[in-house]
């Protein structure tokens, strides 16, 4: 196994509550990011104890396209650590692969009703993948630039409704599989 990391920077022409609010959502992800993401299932979602954020962490699994063709599925585990801050692990089982998220907001510093979102990124390989390792950094930073841009839409779109007036709370669609089998 090998460990390497990675930061990532991207950008979005948003204020820092609207970008909040689409990072904090999973469920945009299995239609919104569709080309490279094809089915998202909640396993369970803990509720904040101090009600600041929508939950405090959930249990998934992203069901992902490698190449755009090899369905692949990883299970990922979330917690919101603070404002504007998000942990996160994905394993994916099949190459072996475990990353370690650290998803942070920032103010753009030339416009502070602009908003950067840098990702400390860690990742385990298997010691196979080593040569690979420029080919895995390019394609997630390719994969993060890509769905910051299709993410784009969905912050226009609360921003829309923003200005009309109508700020609807974020909420969660989906009950959670440990939900519908247990009632939790
Ligand atoms: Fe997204």
């Amino acid at each position: 196994m090998f460990t390497f990391q990675v930061t990532l920077r991207n950008y979005s022409a948003w204020p820092i509550d609207i970008v909040w609010e689409n990072a904090v959502d999973l469920e945009h992800v299995a239609f919104l990011h569709r080309d490279t993401n094809y089915g998202f299932e909640l396993l369970d979602v803990r509720p904040d104890p101090r009600g600041r954020f929508l939950y405090d962490s959930m249990t998934f699994i992203a069901k992902r396209k490698l190449l755009g063709i090899v369905p692949s599925v990883n299970f990922g585990h979330r917690w919101i650590a603070d404002m504007y801050e998000i942990w996160q692990i994905d394993q994916n089982p099949l190459l072996g692969i475990t990353t370690c998220l650290r998803s942070t907001l920032e103010p753009n510093p030339q416009d502070p009703a602009k908003t950067d979102m840098v990702d400390y990124v860690t990742i385990t390989a298997p010691g196979l993948l080593k040569p690979f390792r420029r080919l895995l950094e390019a394609a997630l930073r390719r994969h993060t630039r890509i769905q910051c841009q299709q993410d784009e839409s969905f912050r226009a779109r609360r921003a829309e409704l923003r200005a009309r007036g109508i700020n609807l709370p974020p909420s969660l669609f989906n009950a959670s599989l440990m939900e519908q089998r247990f009632a939790v």
